[in-house]
């Protein structure tokens, strides 16, 4: 039995203020939801305050994303080592606004899930077709190539959570339908299966992302292969992303 995972992705919003106010307003909320396991991730300027409220609580913290090395000369960036030693349990890898505006390829979210994992935070790897992709017919076969370039030569992906995000459905209002979205899921569920073995493919956590609200959430995640969500713009608001935790119940 997989445990319903919700994930808040606050992607370039709050400041250390408002960070932690959200953060406190999450730990109250959602401080007996037990039936789920959660995470959220800030921008980097307000992990350090997010951490501190959310310590002792079962609200995970992580980054939206790493460098692949330790340490060097590489301005701007920060790795998986830093971010556990700040506090960090989770990082995101891969997210779809990563692949369009910074150039992200498949065989970099491989060194960043491999980072991740050697450092020992647990990996949410985004992966999901654009609308142009969708209607050429071609949505399996980009999701199997991101998955078997970015994941197979990872022996055990115990640790990592997948999230379907379909890139026409992120940010944009229009969720994919509960059906279209399980057709996915359990293309993955099966492809893990093939990749790596079964008992993994039935443990591994797929959540969806893409417009989740309070109001879509329930129908989405009575679906069989969807395990929960990476929540984008609802998760800013205490109420929603509660909301949403409690659909998943
Ligand atoms: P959205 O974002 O919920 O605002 O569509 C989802 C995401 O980008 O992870």
């Amino acid at each position: 039995m997989r445990k319903p995972y919700v994930a808040g992705n606050w992607k370039m919003y709050t400041d250390p203020a408002s960070a932690a106010d959200l953060a406190g307003k999450l730990k109250l909320s959602l401080s007996n939801a037990t039936w789920c396991d959660m995470a959220v991730f800030p921008p980097f300027t307000s992990l350090a305050a997010v951490i501190e409220i959310l310590k002792g609580t079962r609200i995970a913290v992580g980054g939206q994303n790493l460098h692949w090395e330790k340490e060097g000369a590489f301005t701007g960036e920060v790795s998986a080592v830093m971010l556990k030693r700040l506090g960090c349990n989770m990082v995101l890898i891969g997210h779809s606004e990563r692949r369009t505006y910074f150039g992200e390829k498949d065989a970099t979210v491989l060194l960043k899930i491999k980072a991740a994992l050697e450092a020992g935070l647990k990996p949410v790897v985004c992966i999901g077709e654009t609308l142009e992709q969708r209607e050429s017919g071609i949505t399996e076969s980009v999701v199997e190539r991101q998955i078997r370039a970015g994941l197979s030569e990872i022996p055990d992906i115990s640790e990592v959570t997948l999230a379907y995000e379909p890139v026409w459905a992120i940010g944009t209002g229009r969720n994919a339908t509960p059906q279209q979205a399980q057709d996915v899921h359990k293309f993955i569920r099966n492809l893990v299966s093939q990749c790596w073995t079964q008992d993994i493919a039935s443990n591994i956590r797929i959540l969806y992302g893409g417009s989740v609200k309070p109001d879509n959430a329930r129908l989405l995640s009575e679906m069989e292969d969807i395990d929960g969500f990476l929540v984008g713009g609802a998760s800013l608001n205490a109420d929603s992303f509660t909301a949403i935790a409690e659909a998943v119940k």
